[in-house]
C-alpha cells in the first residue's frame, strides 16, 4: 500500500526538487548545468556510501535482543546486567574473519560472536569466537597472522602455502585450527553455533573479591554443522545464506537464544593453575571449573538498516562495565587498544554518538568534546574541565582500585613462565582424539589433507606433517600416506583457501 499522494522527494535540506529522472541542461540536448545543486548533491553523496570494511570480520549481519539474567551470580559480580533478573537490550553481531565484505558466510572460517549489553551502567561488549581459544596468544603477531589468511600482494589471492607457513611457524595455533579444521569450522547458521567469550575476563563483586570467568554461550538450536561439499555448493548459490537464515527466523517469529554460562575460577588458583589460565590458545577443563548458569540471550528484532544499525556498529573488548574488568591475558589487553582505534578510523572520532554505539540506558556525562560529526553536547552552563568549582561531573575515586591484579618485573620481550601443563598442542590433541568420534576424525583427516594439498612448498608441506603428528602421531602419519597416494581432494583444499570452483 502506498499513500495516495507520494511526499514530495527533497534534498538532504528538506527543499522539494524538481525532477527525480532528469538534469538541468542546456535545452533538451544541450550541456548540464554544474549547478544543478540536487544532480550534484545525489552524485556526490553517493560516491560517499562506502566507508572503509571492518579490517577483520568484514562479512556479517546481526539483530537486536534480550538478555535475561535467570540465575543469582551476585556473589561473583557487582555487575548490574548480571544481577538476578535483569533484562537488558542487546545487539549481536556474527561474522566470519577472514573474507571480504561479500565473500560467501559458508566458507570454513572461525564465526565472530558479538554481544552489546545496552546496560544501565554504560555498554558492555563481549566479543568472542564460535570457538573457546584463539590462534596465537601475543598480540604482535595479530596482523601477520591476518595478512597470512588474507590474499597476497601481486596476485590478490588467497594462497595455503603463507596460511601453512604461518600456522606452523605458530604451534600454538595448534588447538584453534584443529577447531577450524573440525566440523565447527562449517556451522549451518549462526543460529547453529555456540559462542564464546574466549579470553579469561575478571569479575569483582560487591565485598572487592575478585574471580576469573570465561564466558560460554550455548545454542538453545542445537549445534548443528554441515560438510565441506554442502558449504561449497551453498557459497555458490547463496552467498549470503547465514545473514537471510537469521533475518528469515527473525522475521518469521522464530527467536534464536542462546543460555549464557560462565567458568568461575577463584582469583588465586590463577597464580597456582596447572598452565597459565590468561592464554587465550587454552580451555579451562569444565571438570576444574564447572559451567554456571547466568542467564538467556535471545534475538527478537532485525535491524531496520542495515547499514546505520550492523556496519556502523563498533563492538569493542573496552567496553567494560563496574564489576567486569581485563585479565593479565596479552592479546586482551591489545585488544582493548585495538579497536576503539579501528573504529576511529573506519567510523570516525565521534562513532560513539551513532545511535547504535551510543548507551541506551545509561547517561553519558564526558569532558570530551568536538570533533568531527558531533551530534551532542553538554548544556551550556556545564564545565569544559575537571576539576573545577562548578558543579560538573565527579570521578568515583572509590573505583580506582578495581579490576586490578598484581603485576612485576622489568619490561621485557618474552613469552610468559611456562607452568608445568604449558604445551602448544596438549589441548589440541585432547580436541582431536577424545572429542571428536570416528566419523568427525575421518571428515578432519580429508579437510587437512585437502587443505595441505594446496600447499606448493615442500618445506611447508613437511612441517605440516610434522604439525599435525605433534596433535596426535596417528593423524600425521595418515596424513603423510595420504599426501603421499595424492589422495587429497581438490575441492577440499580450494574452500579453505576461498577460491572453490
Ligand atoms: C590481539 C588480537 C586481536 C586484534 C588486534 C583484533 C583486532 C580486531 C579489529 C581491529 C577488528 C575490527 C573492529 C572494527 O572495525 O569494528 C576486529 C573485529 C573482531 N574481532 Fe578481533 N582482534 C584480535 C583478536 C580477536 C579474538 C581473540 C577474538 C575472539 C575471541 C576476536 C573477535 C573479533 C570479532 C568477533 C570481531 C568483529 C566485531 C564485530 O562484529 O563488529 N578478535 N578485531
Amino acid at each position: 500500500m502506498t499513500d495516495a499522494t507520494p511526499k514530495p522527494t527533497t534534498s538532504q535540506t528538506g527543499t522539494p526538487i524538481a525532477s527525480d529522472a532528469h538534469s538541468l541542461t542546456a535545452g533538451p540536448d544541450g550541456v548540464t548545468a554544474l549547478h544543478d545543486r540536487y544532480l550534484v548533491e545525489k552524485l556526490a553523496q553517493f560516491n560517499r556510501e562506502r566507508i572503509p570494511e571492518r579490517i577483520v570480520h568484514a562479512k556479517g549481519g546481526g539483530a537486536f535482543g534480550e538478555f535475561v539474567v535467570t540465575e543469582d551470580v551476585s556473589r561473583f559480580t557487582t555487575a548490574a546486567v548480571f544481577q538476578p533478573g535483569a533484562r537488558t537490550e542487546t545487539l549481536h553481531r556474527f561474522s566470519s574473519v577472514a573474507g571480504e565484505m561479500g565473500s560467501p558466510d559458508t566458507w570454513r572460517d572461525v564465526r565472530g560472536f558479538s554481544v552489546k549489553f545496552y546496560t544501565t551502567e554504560g555498554n558492555y561488549d563481549i566479543v568472542g569466537n564460535n570457538t573457546p581459544v584463539f590462534f596465537i596468544r601475543d598480540a604482535i603477531k595479530f596482523p601477520d597472522f591476518i595478512h597470512s589468511q588474507k590474499r597476497l600482494p601481486g596476485s590478490g589471492l588467497r594462497d595455503a602455502d603463507m596460511q601453512w607457513d604461518f600456522w606452523t611457524l605458530s604451534p600454538e595455533s595448534a588447538h584453534q585450527v584443529t577447531y577450524l579444521m573440525g566440523d565447527r569450522g562449517l556451522p549451518r547458521s549462526w543460529r547453529e553455533m555456540p559462542g564464546f567469550g574466549s579470553h579469561t575476563y575478571q569479575w569483582i563483586n560487591a565485598a572487592g573479591e575478585r574471580f576469573w570467568v570465561k564466558y560460554h554461550f550455548t545454542s538453545n538450536q542445537g549445534n548443528i554443522e554441515i560438510e565441506g561439499s554442502e558449504a561449497e555448493l551453498i557459497a555458490g548459490a547463496d552467498a549470503d545464506y547465514y545473514r537471510r537464515d537469521l533475518y528469515e527466523a527473525i522475521e518469521a517469529g522464530n527467536f534464536p537464544s542462546w543460555d549464557v554460562h560462565v567458568q568461575v575460577m577463584p582469583y588465586e588458583d590463577g597464580k597456582t593453575y596447572r598452565f597459565n589460565p590468561f592464554d587465550v590458545t587454552k580451555v579451562w577443563p569444565h571438570a576444574d571449573y564447572p559451567l554456571i548458569k547466568v542467564g538467556t540471550h535471545t534475538l527478537n528484532r532485525n535491524p531496520q538498516n542495515h547499514f546505520a544499525e550492523i556496519e556502523q556498529a563498533a563492538f569493542s573488548p573496552a567496553n567494560l562495565v563496574p564489576g567486569i574488568d581485563a585479565s593479565p591475558d596479552k592479546m586482551l589487553m591489545a585488544r582493548i587498544f585495538s579497536y576503539p582505534d579501528a573504529q576511529r578510523y573506519r567510523l570516525g572520532a565521534n562513532y560513539n554518538q551513532i545511535p547504535v554505539n551510543s548507551p541506551h540506558a545509561a547517561p553519558v556525562n564526558t569532558y570530551t568534546q568536538d570533533g568531527a560529526s558531533r551530534h551532542t553536547f553538554n548544556a551550556p552552563t556545564t564545565p569544559v574541565y575537571a576539576p573545577n568549582s562548578l558543579g560538573g561531573p565527579e570521578a568515583d575515586a572509590a573505583a580506582a582500585g578495581a579490576g586490578s591484579w598484581e603485576s612485576d618485573g622489568a619490561l621485557v620481550r618474552a613469552a610468559a613462565t611456562l607452568r608445568s601443563e604449558d604445551s602448544d598442542f596438549g589441548q589440541a590433541g585432547t580436541l582431536y582424539r577424545e572429542v571428536y568420534d570416528d566419523a568427525a576424525k575421518a571428515r578432519f583427516l580429508e579437510t587437512i589433507t585437502g587443505a595441505v594439498s594446496g600447499v606448493t612448498r615442500d618445506e611447508v608441506r613437511e612441517r605440516a606433517i610434522w604439525y599435525w603428528t605433534q596433535v596426535d602421531a596417528t593423524l600425521g602419519a595418515a596424513l603423510r600416506l595420504n599426501l603421499a597416494s595424492g589422495a587429497e581432494s581438490a575441492n577440499e583444499a580450494a574452500e579453505y583457501v576461498g577460491v572453490a570452483e
